[in-house]
C-alpha cells in the first residue's frame, strides 16, 4: 500500500522504515531541511539500533523515500502524522505542528485520505483534527481521522514496532478500521522478514485493539503515566530501604513475582527522563485539570522524580565531604542505554548541580556526547570510561550501558584518586566492585566497603576511607 509518514523523529522514522520493511511503499517527509538532506543521503539524524539497516534496505528496495510534506500528502491514501508535540511552558502539549499539517492536508489533498495521529496527543485532538480538516477543506477531500498511538521505546524502537504487545486504533468508521488492519496485517500475523532477530519466531501475535479515538488517545498518556508512576513508586521504596537497611533489588523482585504487579519498570535509580515520560506526565496532569480532575497522584510522581537528583547529589556530598574542587567522573549521559538522546536526561540536571558545587566533571558516554556537548559544553568529554576515571575522587554511574559492566576494574583502580563508585542505576554488582577494592554506593541497597585485595594491585594508599558498613565475607 502507498503510505505517507509526516515527521522523521524517533516515532516517524521508525514507523516509516518498519512499514516499508513489512512491504508497504512509503514516503516520509521532514520539515527540518538539514535533517531531510541527511536522510536523503542515507544518514540517520539519530542513533537507534538496527534502524539504519532497515532504512538502508528499504531505500535500496525502492520502498522508502524522503521528501517534502507537500509530496507526502500527495503520495499515500493513509497519512501517519508523527510530528513533535513538545511541552509548552504550562505543560500542555504544543499541537501547532499537527494543526499545520492538518491544514496542508485539507488544502492540498483530494480524493480520500485516512489521517492517522501517531504523535502523542492529548485526548480530543482527533475531534479538533476532524473539525480543522472540514474547516479548511477546499478540495472536496473525503477523509477519516484515526488515532494510532505508538508505544515504542528508544533503544529498541524497531523491535518494539515490529513485535508490539498491542496495536491500538481509535476510529469512527469501519473503513478506517479495515484500512489500519490491512496496513498492520503482517505485524498482526507476525509474518515479515525480521531485521532484528536472525532466528525470529515465537512472538505472540499482538492484540489489535479497536476503540474510539478519544479512548485510544487516552491509552497512550495513561500508559506512560502509569509506567512513570511505577518508577517513582520503586524509587520511594528505595529511599525507605536505605533508611531501614533493606535491599530494594530484593523488594522489587518479590513484588514483581506477582503478575498483577509485574517485574518490568521496577528499577530504582536517579529518575526517569527522555522525551516521553516527563512531558507526558505533565500533559496528562494538564488534560485532567482542564476536565476538572486534580490528578494529584501524578503530581506526586513528578515531585518524586524531580527529587531524585538532589538525593543523589546528597550521596555524593556525604561520600566526598567537600565537593568543591573534586574531580568527578560521569559514566553515561543518555537518558537510558542504547540511545544518543539526552532530552530531559537526569545526567544534565546532575552535572549542572555538581558544577554549581564547584566540582570538575569528566564525562563519557558511548553515543550521547555530541548531543550533550550542545547542552553542557563546559565539562570534559572523554574517549572512554577509563579516561573519564583518571584521577577521579568519585565515579558516578548515570546510564546503565552494558560496557560499564565489562570494565577492567584493576585498571580503573590503578587510575582513580579515590576508589569510590556511586551507582545511580544499580547497574553494577556490589560484591564484584568491592572485590576489586572499591567502596560502592548504590540506590536502595547497603553501601559496600572495599575488600582488601592482595598488595599486587598498585594503588596510592592515601585515599582509602573506612565507614561503618559490614565487610563483604571472603
Ligand atoms: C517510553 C515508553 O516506555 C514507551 O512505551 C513510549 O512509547 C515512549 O516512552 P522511552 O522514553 O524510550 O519509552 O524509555 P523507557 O525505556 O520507557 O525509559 C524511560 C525512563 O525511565 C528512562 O530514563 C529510564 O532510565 C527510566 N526507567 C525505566 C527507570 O528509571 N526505571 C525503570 O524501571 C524503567
Amino acid at each position: 500500500m502507498k503510505l505517507s509518514v509526516i515527521g522523521a523523529g524517533y516515532v516517524g522514522l521508525t514507523t516509516a522504515a518498519c512499514l516499508a520493511q513489512i512491504g508497504h511503499d512509503v514516503f516520509c517527509s521532514e520539515s527540518d531541511l538539514e535533517k531531510l538532506g541527511k536522510l536523503q543521503n542515507g544518514e540517520l539524524p539519530i542513533f537507534e539500533p538496527c534502524l539504519d539497516k532497515v532504512v538502508a534496505s528499504a531505500r535500496k528496495a525502492g520502498r522508502l523515500r524522503f521528501g517534502s510534506t507537500e509530496d507526502a500528502i500527495a503520495w499515500g491514501n493513509a497519512i501517519f502524522i508523527c510530528v513533535g508535540t513538545p511541552p509548552l511552558p504550562n505543560g500542555d502539549a504544543d499541537l501547532s505542528a499537527i494543526e499545520a499539517v492538518a491544514r496542508m492536508i485539507a488544502k492540498r489533498a483530494s480524493g480520500y485520505r485516512l489521517v492517522i495521529e501517531k504523535s502523542t496527543v492529548p485526548v480530543q485532538t482527533g475531534t479538533q483534527l476532524r473539525r480543522h480538516l472540514s474547516v479548511h477543506n477546499t478540495n472536496g477531500l473525503r477523509y477519516d481521522v484515526a488515532s494510532n498511538p505508538e508505544f515504542l521505546r528508544e533503544g529498541t524502537s524497531v523491535e518494539d514496532f515490529l513485535h508490539p504487545d498491542r496495536i491500538v486504533v481509535g476510529v469512527d468508521s469501519t473503513r478506517a478500521e479495515e484500512l489500519l488492519r490491512e496496513i498492520y496485517r503482517p505485524i498482526i500475523d507476525q509474518r515479515f522478514a525480521c531485521p532484528v532477530h536472525e532466528e525470529c519466531g515465537g512472538w505472540k501475535e499482538p492484540k489489535f485493539l479497536v476503540t474510539d479515538t478519544g479512548s485510544a488517545e487516552l491509552i497512550k498518556h495513561a500508559s506512560n503515566s502509569f509506567l512513570a508512576m511505577k518508577i517513582s513508586f520503586i524509587n520511594m521504596v528505595a529511599n525507605l530501604c536505605e533508611t531501614v537497611g533493606a535491599d530494594v533489588t530484593k523488594v522489587a523482585e518479590g513484588m514483581g513475582l506477582d503478575p498483577r504487579i509485574g517485574a518490568a519498570f521496577l528499577n530504582p535509580g536517579i529518575g526517569f527522563g527522555g522525551f516521553c515520560f516527563p512531558k507526558d506526565v505533565q500533559a496528562f496532569i494538564r488534560i485532567a485539570e482542564k476536565s476538572g480532575c486534580d490528578f494529584s497522584l501524578l503530581k506526586e510522581v513528578e515531585k518524586i522524580n524531580q527529587a531524585r537528583i538532589e538525593l543523589f547529589v546528597e550521596k555524593v556530598r556525604r561520600e566526598l565531604w567537600v565537593v568543591r574542587g573534586k574531580k568527578i567522573a560521569i559514566w553515561g549521559l543518555a537518558f537510558k542505554p542504547n540511545t544518543d538522546d539526552v532530552r530531559f536526561a537526569p545526567s544534565i540536571a546532575l552535572v549542572k548541580a555538581l558544577l554549581a558545587e564547584g566540582a570538575a566533571v569528566n564525562a563519557y558516554d558511548p553515543q550521547a556526547m555530541t548531543k550533550a556537548r550542545s547542552i553542557i559544553p563546559e565539562i570534559q568529554y572523554c574517549a572512554d570510561a577509563y579516561e573519564a576515571a583518571i584521577g577521579s575522587d568519585a565515579i558516578l554511574v548515570v546510564t546503565e550501558w552494558d560496557e560499564f559492566r565489562a570494565l577492567d576494574w584493576k585498571r580503573v583502580l590503578s587510575i582513580v584518586e579515590q576508589p569510590l563508585i556511586i551507582d545511580g542505576r544499580n547497574a553494577l554488582q556490589p560484591e564484584e566492585i568491592s572485590h576489586y577494592g572499591f567502596r560502592y554506593v548504590s540506590v536502595g541497597r547497603a553501601d559496600i566497603l572495599p575488600r582488601r585485595l592482595t598488595e599486587s594491585v598498585p594503588h596510592s594508599p592515601t585515599s582509602k576511607k573506612e565507614t561503618n558498613t559490614q565487610e563483604v565475607p571472603a
